[in-house]
């Protein structure tokens, strides 16, 4: 293998800049001729690909964001679209691929290789943790301190004016931000896909609290949950509760955002090398993780089919925490 191909697709998340740097700088360790996708699948059909230097991924390692551009790409859903990026990666002589994403990058990426048979790792990068073959994703660490900081901050706006705040996270179907932030942030009730909470439950969480003389309420509510979104379940919740003083918050994307954490360059460094010498030594159709500390393939099929259960002792470290 000589040429490989970089890119990143779906949503950002913070920490694909320090994995383009590491993939890049290893590719060329390596003696590989490395090139940069930009926008994802739509920069593979349109050939909008250039030859990568160690200088292109100067002063990126801190940065949020990613310098290649992202896209969730409609036409690579069609048999055609996937035909025109064969047919430029093929021009150009690029021999394996590099996909920096979440499960629809990855979905896209099993169908190419089953097509057209071109190698491709992938590397885990989402803010959702929600990818079976990783512990964690790249962006995940740096969303939940996003989140984190939020609620700290709102908790003082709580407890200045004892009301009740419902904050909403991302996640998609994950829980996985709303758990950790919510533990961090101390939140009375956290809300995820993954167990069900009726709005009985969020009304005798909250009321215990105020027979325990709290004067002021989080509850953190994972967007993608059975009873809707945070606005959707205070509405439920209100007319039970006549003399709480309720608010909503919604994070949105202020969590896909900012300065990678130091835990999350990290792993994207680690990740990026990984999925190199994972090309190189043969990997075809994988997503590279590290489990318990080690570097692990997971076929890419597995890695978005298969679910990443919530850790229930983090659910039930809510409720004994919340008394
Ligand atoms: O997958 C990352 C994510 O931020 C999810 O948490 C969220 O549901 C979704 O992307 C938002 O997507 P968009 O940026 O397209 O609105």
């Amino acid at each position: 293998m000589k040429k490989i191909a970089v890119f990143t697709s779906g949503g950002d998340a913070p920490g694909m800049n320090a994995c383009i740097r590491s993939v890049v700088r290893s590719a060329l360790y390596h003696e590989l001729e490395i090139y940069g996708i930009k926008y994802g699948y739509n920069g593979m059909i349109e050939g909008d690909i250039y030859k990568m230097k160690s200088y292109s991924v100067s002063n990126i390692v801190q940065r949020g964001g990613t310098i290649l551009k992202s896209a969730r790409s409609k036409d690579f859903m069609t048999k055609e679209g996937r035909k025109k990026a064969y047919e430029q990666l093929s021009s150009r002589g690029i021999e394996g691929l590099i996909a920096i994403g979440g499960d629809g990058t990855f979905t896209g990426a099993n169908i190419f290789f089953e097509e057209y048979g071109i190698p491709v790792v992938g590397a885990p990068g989402t803010i959702d943790n929600d990818l079976f073959g990783s512990d964690y994703t790249i962006g995940f660490d740096t969303a939940v301190n996003t989140a984190l900081e939020a609620i700290d901050k709102i908790r003082d706006t709580a407890m200045s004016h004892d009301r009740v705040f419902f904050i909403e996270v991302m996640g998609r179907h994950s829980g996985y931000i709303a758990i950790q932030s919510g533990i961090g942030g101390g939140a009375e009730l956290v809300m995820v896909p993954e167990t069900s909470t009726t709005i009985n439950e969020v009304i005798n969480a909250l009321q215990k609290g105020k027979d325990a003389q709290k004067t002021s309420s989080i509850v953190v509510v994972a967007e993608g949950g059975e009873e809707g979104n945070a606005h959707e379940i205070a509405a439920k919740v209100a007319p039970h509760l006549p003399k709480a003083d309720i608010r909503v918050s919604t994070l949105g994307h202020i969590q896909r955002g900012g300065n990678p954490t130091a835990f999350d360059r990290i792993l994207a460094s680690r990740l990026g090398l990984a999925a190199v010498e994972g090309l190189l030594n043969g990997e075809k159709n994988v997503m590279v993780g590290i489990i318990d500390k080690e570097v692990v393939y997971t076929n890419l099929k597995i890695a978005i089919s298969k679910s990443k259960p919530l850790d229930q002792d983090l659910i039930r470290l809510v409720e004994i925490l919340s008394i």
